[in-house]
């Protein structure tokens, strides 16, 4: 699982006979490639059939942090509900504004398209290589991040951890933010500097975030995000769905009976 940290030793410790690793993800910044490699073992994740799940995760955080669910469902529960009241859990709307994409790789790209074909948003994105299909179907316009990070109303990271993208967003990148934007993180915890974070988000230099993803998992029990109102967290469910995890399973055993017999797995990790 994306939860087990798979390096050399681990795969010294399981012998001579081992073939194959086959992550239960599509992330596999928790298995040490080159170790891999070196050893003749191959790594297999599970692309392309989570993208929706993880996608409609990221839809919801906008939407749920964005509107304030958090502290409007804790009010319900806490019974302190008391009248209709005009400037109550005031939020932000979508229509017509500005989305960045971190990372327009297939999560980010079925983020866009969720978010321009329903909402009208302004695409902007990041990526190592311009992304022509983002461009012609949704007008994406890529961006360096410092200016994606000024024009966008959310931002949603949808890259993968690496040494580049670790601490991606921290205290000068959320300096950069609009003070009524939302940040999403659907991708990994480390991406964002989350001390950063618990302090633009309590002295609301930004509205708000919605997490899916944080560091450590679970995120620890005294870690002020937990206690910020308008920090939304999930305990990384985005492809907790019956579709996603079904096909993710197929894929997994798949890769492990190719490797188990010799062959190239199905879905195989190169670097
Ligand atoms: C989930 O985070 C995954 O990488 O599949
Ligand atoms: C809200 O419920 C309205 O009727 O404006």
């Amino acid at each position: 699982m994306l939860s087990d940290k798979i390096d050399g030793t681990v795969m010294d410790s399981a012998g001579s006979n081992l073939r194959g690793i086959a992550n239960f993800a599509v992330g596999y910044n928790n298995i040490d490639l080159q170790a891999a490699k070196h050893r003749g073992i191959q790594v297999g994740n599970t692309p392309g059939v989570l993208t929706n799940a993880t996608a409609d995760i990221a839809v919801g955080l906008i939407l749920a942090a964005g509107r304030c669910f958090g502290p409007a469902i804790a009010n319900v529960q806490r019974f302190e509900w008391r009248n209709w009241e005009p400037l109550m859990f005031l939020g932000q709307e979508f229509e017509g504004k500005t989305l960045g994409i971190v990372g327009m790789g297939r999560i980010g790209h079925a983020v866009a398209k969720r978010m321009h074909g329903g909402w009208g948003m302004r695409i902007v994105y990041t990526a190592r290589d311009p992304k022509p299909e983002a461009e012609s179907s949704f007008q994406a316009i890529r961006l360096e991040l410092d200016e994606l990070l000024a024009q966008s109303d959310v931002v949603s990271l949808h890259c993968p951890l690496t040494d580049q993208t670790r601490n991606l967003i921290g205290a000068r990148e959320l300096g950069l933010m609009k003070p009524k934007a939302v940040l999403v993180n659907t991708a990994r915890g480390e991406v964002v500097d989350q001390t950063a974070l618990a302090d633009a988000l309590s002295q609301r230099r930004i509205f708000a975030a919605g997490l899916d993803v944080t560091t450590p998992e679970p995120i620890d029990r005294t870690d002020r995000l937990r206690s910020e109102s308008n920090c939304l967290i999930l305990p990384h469910i985005g492809s907790a769905t019956e579709d996603a995890r079904n096909q993710m399973a197929m894929m997994a055993a798949n890769n492990l009976v190719a490797a188990m017999d010799g062959k190239l797995m199905p879905f195989g990790v190169t670097k």
